[in-house]
């Protein structure tokens, strides 16, 4: 038997401790399956008094992370803590200088900083592992590199900010608007501290932008990806979209095209028969779609104590077998700077306006989408509110580009009573 493989984990807050569960637990069949003890050092976090409801006694504590890091006791920094600089960054720099593997759930500090450490560890012959970032316990790094290694990933999709779900969700099932619902997630706990994290779509950026490097072999490009959080989705936008048979998801959509690579995380309409548009709650969902394997979907928990725990848990055992697969599935200074590109697919557009109850109004807008090149699937108008009246159209195929024309053009006929909402209709 080799000699143990020694944790030092710095963050003990949910997914810390489960962590800490798991070690303890199960650890007669880790060193049945990896063939090495597994155990923890040394930990950290900013309160030694807190209650933690674990045993962490038996282990060397560190106030500081950079302490933690750089013990020589420790083969494997756990990094637990969050955010992408300040300590979680320091202490990650120190643990590679050191000479350890990390292992991270950190998806803010790899979406700016992975390049730059991978490309540190790997040239000093460590790694640095994810699995926990993205997608919570849903095992997406591990297919992706390992499981779908030998195809050409053609698409990549996913749900994968629970706290979105939940909300999205909770707004269908109680009829409650928007505001309501957040302030509901508020008090569950469900938000992160800066709520824009996961309402503005950041959160899930982070999430895609890591997979569309280990999917398309590119350098992670977070700034490359196209933001729209889900803010301004309206309970009337649910009630409509679900009316005509779609659910709104806060999607993201990572795919190479001949002009370069398209990430977006934005609210999208997908039918509700589809696997995404049944997803309820906070769960997590990701398709994945490979040239030889065709689709692969992927659901499970996307946060929370067992689930994140668990993916640590792959990473660290993935280390004691001795199996050293590169951050990003590839030595990351083979990762390519990909071409970004703005997001222009074609696809079908929902849009909803309050036009002027008057004559000629509906022609003024279908003169205006006409002009700009766009063709009305289905259109209709409903509920008369006062002198405006609520119309939505579902566009045939279009591009981003042309919709906005499109919607400039309608700005300028004097019949829209405010702005009008146009969510894409992914083809799932
Ligand atoms: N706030 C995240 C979510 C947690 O709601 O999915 C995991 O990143």
């Amino acid at each position: 038997m080799s000699t143990p493989l020694r944790l030092g984990i710095a963050g003990l807050g949910t997914v810390g401790i489960g962590v800490v569960k798991i070690v303890q637990q199960h650890a007669a069949m880790i060193t049945a399956r990896t063939g090495r003890e597994v155990v923890i050092t040394a930990v950290s976090a900013r309160s030694r008094t807190k209650n933690r409801d674990a045993d962490l006694s038996g282990y060397a504590w560190e106030d500081d992370p950079l302490a933690l890091a750089t013990r020589g006791d420790v083969d494997i920094f756990v990094e637990l803590m969050g955010g992408s600089d300040g300590p979680a960054l320091d202490a990650t720099r120190a643990a590679i200088a050191a000479g350890k593997d990390v292992v991270t759930a950190n998806k803010a500090m790899l979406a700016i900083h992975g390049q730059d450490l991978a490309e540190t560890a790997e040239a000093a012959g460590h790694v640095i592992r994810f699995e926990a970032a993205v997608a919570g316990g849903i095992p997406v790094v591990k297919v992706l590199t390992e499981g779908l290694a030998g195809n050409r990933i053609k698409r990549v999709m996913g749900v994968m900010n629970g706290t979105c779900n939940y909300i999205l969700t909770r707004m269908e099932s109680s009829g409650l608007p928007y505001g309501d619902v957040f302030d509901e997630a508020a008090q569950l706990g469900y938000l992160e501290a800066d709520p824009n994290l996961d309402v503005g779509g950041i959160d899930a950026g982070h999430k895609l932008a890591l997979l569309a490097s280990v999917a398309f072999g590119t350098r992670v490009s977070f700034d490359a990806v196209e933001l729209e959080g889900i803010q301004r989705i309206s309970i009337e936008d649910i009630r409509q979209a679900a009316d005509m048979g779609f659910k709104i998801k806060l999607l993201g959509v990572a795919q190479m095209t001949g002009r370069g690579l398209e990430q977006r995380m934005s609210p999208c309409l997908v039918p509700d028969d589809s696997p995404l548009g049944q997803l309820q709650g906070g769960t997590n969902m990701v398709v994945l779609e490979g040239d030889s394997v065709g689709q692969i979907v992927l659901r499970g928990a996307g946060a929370g104590m067992g689930p994140t725990a668990s993916a640590v848990m792959s990473d660290v055992m993935d280390i004691a077998r001795g199996i050293r697969v590169s951050t990003f599935g590839q030595p990351a200074t083979t990762l390519v700077a990909a071409v970004s590109a703005k997001a222009n697919a074609p696809a079908p557009f929902y849009l909803r306006m309050q036009l002027l109850d008057k004559p000629g109004a509906l022609a003024k807008i279908a003169t205006a989408l006409g002009d700009a090149g766009i063709s009305i699937d289905r259109m209709r108008q409903y509920g008369h509110e006062n002198s405006s009246a609520p119309v939505l159209i579902v566009t045939h195929k279009t591009t981003r580009d042309a919709l906005d024309h499109a919607l400039a053009g309608c700005a300028t006929t004097g019949v829209l009573t405010g702005d009008p909402v146009a969510i894409r209709i992914e083809a799932v």
